[in-house]
């Protein structure tokens, strides 16, 4: 980390239950090395302890601290001040959007929680800790998506950045349909119809916007097109009662 010092202003988003949403300014030298959630920190610690944050890992693994920085979508622990300001500079922070604000920068992050369980998201994680660290080419076929569906954070920022999360609260957004892409579809025909209708895969319109913002590089978007496939087979299987193996999740995705 290097000795600079810089001044500036964090901008942030204040709301409580029963007030009106405003913004705080809060002046501090940072070293710009400094992690944005550094700064938050100080505030809270040295400013004003009414600050609501949520934060936990500081190092990318929990997915709690995601807010808007200058109007992008970051984990705050991992982003430098550097990286979003200069010296003398304005940082403003806010909440996720398209999750109900709780208090401050602190959103209820419940609905994509829930979500994920009901297209049975979380319960693929069949890649051993032993094979993982394996080299890559003595992986189980196909192992690679399961990695990948690991590294889903469920931080949130692709909903956030989500254009259709922001018109449409029933739309099940970027993560959870790339989650339902990579544990397949397994000819259920419940969870066809969750991804299938309306408020699924079909609701997309290729922002890409999930994708840019990722964090884990779990590449929503890419996975949602590859869904749509998945589904429109697993249709034609349904009408034809094809008996052979079609639904399976994309041989790759690569980054
Ligand atoms: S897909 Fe990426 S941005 Fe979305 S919740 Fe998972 S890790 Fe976060
Ligand atoms: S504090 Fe855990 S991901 Fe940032």
């Amino acid at each position: 980390m290097s000795t600079e010092k810089w001044n500036v202003t964090f901008h942030v988003y204040r709301k409580k239950e029963g007030e009106a949403p405003h913004y705080d300014d809060f002046e501090m030298e940072v070293n710009p090395d400094e992690y944005v959630l550094d700064g938050i920190e100080r505030i809270w610690a040295f400013q004003d302890e009414s600050l609501c944050f949520r934060h936990a890992c500081h190092h990318s693994t929990c997915g709690v601290c995601g807010m808007r920085i200058n109007g992008v979508e970051k984990l705050t622990c991992i982003t430098t001040i550097r990286s979003v300001a200069h010296n003398g500079a304005t940082i403003k922070v806010e909440p996720l959007r398209n999750f109900p604000i709780i208090s401050d920068l602190v959103v209820d992050m419940g609905s994509l929680y829930s979500r994920m369980e009901q297209v049975h998201a979380r319960s693929v994680l069949p890649i051993s800790q032993a094979e993982i660290e394996k080299p890559e080419k003595e992986w189980p076929k196909g192992a690679e998506q399961y990695i990948r569906l690991s590294d889903c954070i469920e931080c949130g920022l692709c909903i956030s950045a989500c254009p259709i999360s922001a018109t449409s609260v029933d739309y099940l957004g970027p993560a959870v349909l790339a989650g339902a892409q990579q544990n397949g579809l397994k000819r259920d025909p419940v969870l066809l119809r969750i991804v299938g209708n309306e408020d699924g895969a079909w609701r997309c319109h290729s922002a890409f916007e999930c994708t840019a913002v990722c964090p884990s590089f779990v590449d929503p978007a890419r996975r949602i097109m590859d869904l749509r496939r998945q589904i429109v087979v697993e249709r034609y299987r349904r009408i034809f009662q094809r008996p052979e193996k079609v639904n399976q999740p994309a041989k790759e995705v690569t980054q």
